[in-house]
């Protein structure tokens, strides 16, 4: 069995996919072209990705052998989970094991976009700091204020209990509905429409993932229900918020400030956006801890393993697929 693995694999992990596998590695720091992640993919059996490649029905066409991809991420908007199920190929990804890693991250967005933590550091580097004022560097009050979660899974319950212990109230969305009962009791959490959300919330992070029906879910019009002093956090991903119209909304000071981790276009940064004082950016960093990627990795690896011995791994986006794959 061949497998092809994007970024690094080393340690436990890497050992235990040789066991089973002859696996090549191709370690990459931006996007690469279609053409070039099909060239890489070629007759392998299966292919550990990640968030950065984009795996089409292109290449599943023109790489005949593959029957499996393992995302090392929660998300999988970077595969064609419909066209993959068509073709018996087996999608899976790593839940379960970044909620706090990323729940941390939002909030540490959080605090630095409401306590204008990057804009101080950068003021006080460049000499700027005259003396104590009372009016220097003000922020929103985080204690007391409600806290809008978009989207309550694992991730959304995260972060909530961090707001839970910051003293906010929460309230949130959540297509599912599901445990709303235990959001209600545990978190003191009320699920709300998304209109509601926006219109009452001081402070607004994004935990949904990017699907058809969450694409600019956040554009100029819900922008314009959020309030004046409002606070927008995004660790999902890029595209479930109309950035252009974000952008505009944050040049115009129409909200106080906002946080992401992500954008529609990675790596690419509008130049309008990295001028602004009122954004902290970060590089898609939410599940970047040692012990999380170890356990993302090991998932990922597992996954592969697993499926290829006839077992049907412990999280597949498609089950689906599992029959055919498992028939082949
Ligand atoms: C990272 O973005 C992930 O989806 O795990």
């Amino acid at each position: 069995m061949k497998v092809l693995v994007f970024g690094r694999l080393s340690g436990p992990a890497a050992e235990k996919l040789a066991s089973v596998a002859d696996f090549s590695q191709h370690d990459r720091d931006m996007p690469l072209p279609e053409a070039e992640i099909e060239r890489l993919v070629g007759d392998v059996d299966a292919v550990l990705s990640e968030p950065l490649d984009g795996i089409t029905a292109g290449i599943m066409d023109r790489c005949p052998r593959l029957r499996m991809i393992s995302n090392r991420a929660v998300g999988f908007d970077n595969v064609d989970i419909e066209e993959a199920s068509h073709r018996g190929i087996i999608v899976c990804n790593t839940p379960g094991v970044l909620d706090d890693a990323t729940a941390d991250l939002a909030f540490a967005l959080l605090l630095a976009a409401s306590r204008r933590v990057c804009e101080a550091d950068r003021y006080v580097r460049q000499g700027r700091w005259t003396g104590f004022k009372s009016d220097l560097m003000l922020g929103p009050d985080i204690f007391g204020k409600t806290m809008g979660i978009i989207g309550m899974g694992r991730i959304g319950r995260a972060f909530a209990l961090r707001a839970r212990a910051f003293g906010m109230k929460i309230i949130y969305t959540s297509a599912s509905g599901r445990r709303e009962k235990e959001n209600s009791q545990e978190l003191g959490a009320r699920r709300v429409s998304l209109e509601e959300l926006l219109r009452e919330s001081d402070f607004i992070s994004v935990h949904c993932p990017l699907k058809e029906d969450t694409r600019h879910l956040i554009k100029k019009k819900e922008l314009e229900l959020m309030k004046p002093g409002a606070v927008l956090v995004n660790t999902a991903r890029g595209a479930v918020i109309d950035q252009d119209a974000l952008v505009a909304h944050l040049e115009a000071g129409r909200i106080f400030a906002a946080g992401l981790d992500v954008f529609e276009d990675e790596p690419n940064v509008p130049e309008r956006l990295k001028t602004l004082d009122n954004v902290v950016l970060t590089p898609h960093i939410g599940s970047a801890c040692v012990d999380t990627r170890e356990r993302m990795t090991s998932l990922a690896v597992d996954a592969i393993v697993d499926a290829f011995a006839g077992r049907q791994p412990a999280h597949m986006v498609n089950p689906s697929a599992w029959e055919k794959f498992n028939g082949k």
